[in-house]
């Protein structure tokens, strides 16, 4: 069983997911931390983020595993290098190559192949897991993906400027509803949630009533 879960950054679909994932005992996929070791390998190579071609080469190659819900990137556990503003920026920028996109596609399916998931993105409900049995927009005004993100980096001790991150957030988003391929849209078969006034245990219920039906229809 697949339960996919679409939206913009800040929305709370990591942490929906994440809870949703233990609670019914399925793995968690995380599609964007995909992008994001794409990104890190790419920094730590010193290679041209701009270059379509040499990140194609880089997504099509590069060793990435998925333990546990963690990137094991060529054997090394990079899951807590993946949150940072460079990482932020430059896997905004690789993930609109249409080949790289393919190319985390696959290794992602792969990665899963056969398990029962709860996965979290951009294309999940529309692209990479058209036929999901459950599929969910979480959505969230721009004050509030800020805060949450705001909120989220002052727990890990870092500080950064409101009015910077709220930038920031606006061109990510805008690029990823304008990507070429896999774009960030409502699906028309998902459940559309606005997260504004609500708690994670309020989403993750909403979601866990709305899976009921789901399963009802199969
Ligand atoms: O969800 P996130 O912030 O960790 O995602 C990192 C980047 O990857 C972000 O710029 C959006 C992009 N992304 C994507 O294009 N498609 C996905 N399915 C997931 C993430």
């Amino acid at each position: 069983m697949v339960i996919a879960i679409d939206g913009p950054a800040g929305a709370g679909k990591s942490t929906v997911a994440r809870r949703l994932a233990v609670s019914l005992g399925f793995t968690f996929l995380n599609s964007g931390s995909f992008y994001r070791a794409v990104a890190y390998e790419a920094l730590q190579r010193n290679l041209d983020i701009s270059s379509v071609d040499e990140m194609i080469h880089l997504a099509k190659n590069i060793d990435i595993e998925y333990k546990n819900a963690r990137i094991i990137l060529n054997g090394k556990d990079v899951e807590d290098s993946l949150r940072t503003a460079e990482i932020d920026l430059a896997a905004s920028k690789v993930s609109g190559v249409v080949e790289v996109r393919h190319a985390v596609n696959d290794k992602m399916k792969e990665a899963v192949k056969g398990m029962p998931i709860v996965c979290e993105g951009r294309d999940m409900t529309t692209v990479v897991f058209p036929d999901a049995e459950c599929k969910v927009y979480l959505d969230a005004p721009i004050d509030v993906q800020v805060q949450r993100r705001y909120d989220q980096y002052a727990a890990e001790g870092k500080f950064v400027d409101y009015e910077e991150l709220k930038q920031q957030i606006a061109t990510r988003d805008a690029a990823d509803k304008n990507k070429a391929e896999g774009s960030l849209k409502i699906a028309e078969d998902a459940l559309y949630i606005d997260t504004a006034n609500m708690n994670v245990d309020q989403v993750c219920e909403k979601i866990t009533e709305y899976l009921a039906k789901c399963d009802k229809n199969r």
